[in-house]
């Protein structure tokens, strides 16, 4: 017998525009039941509001420096909607351990860098910078160090001439797009 689709949370900051592309991927293996940002600007929670996915905006800035009390009242939401795994798609804060261990194996994060080159920033400029042939993106586990955690899945765009920061970031950011819901129809497959 064939079991409901995974129930996953999308953790954004800005655009979402790999959020629309997990909501759009989704399928058997994983539907997304949840959009959180911590802006309540960002522009993906209205998109993900008008397809009828419940959306919540936890600004991180009420809470000041306590960010585990942010953090709390983010698991708090993730229990609330039965999520049974996190993916951050362009969600631009550090996790705390304490988040990371609650939902240790069960969270995902996308990289635009072929891990474990250029973590953190600045990835397209620092990959130009080297002269690299290719670049690409990065599926992989959260742990506690920032974008450390065990890889799922890479995909590799190749670099060209005349390459700027931007046009590699486009040539990534699609290549994103397509490996992303693989990578997470695959990982909740297998769970
Ligand atoms: C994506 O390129 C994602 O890989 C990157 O932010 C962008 C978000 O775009 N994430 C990181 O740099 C995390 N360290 P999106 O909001 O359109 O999905």
């Amino acid at each position: 017998m064939s079991r409901p689709p995974v129930r996953v949370a999308v953790l954004i900051s800005g655009t979402g525009s790999n959020m629309r592309a997990l909501v759009e991927g989704g399928g058997d293996a994983y539907a997304v039941a949840l959009v959180l940002s911590n802006r309540a600007e960002a522009p993906g929670l209205a998109w993900a509001s008008e397809r009828g996915i419940p959306t919540i905006a936890i600004p991180h800035a009420p809470y000041g420096k306590d960010r585990q009390a942010h953090e709390a009242a983010i698991d708090e939401a993730l229990r609330d909607h039965d999520i049974q795994v996190v993916a951050l798609a362009g969600y631009m804060r550090v996790l705390t351990p304490w988040l990371v261990g609650r939902w240790s194996g069960r969270m995902l994060n996308i990289h635009p860098s072929l891990l474990p080159k250029y973590p953190g920033l600045d990835t397209h400029r620092r990959a130009l910078e080297a002269g690299d042939a290719e670049a690409g993106c990065t599926v992989h586990l959260v742990s506690e160090g920032v974008d450390e955690g065990p890889i799922l899945n890479q995909a590799r765009v190749p670099v060209m001439a005349d390459d700027t920061p931007e046009t590699l970031a486009a040539r990534v950011l699609e290549a994103e797009h397509r490996l992303y819901p693989q990578a997470l129809a695959a990982f909740c497959a297998g769970l």
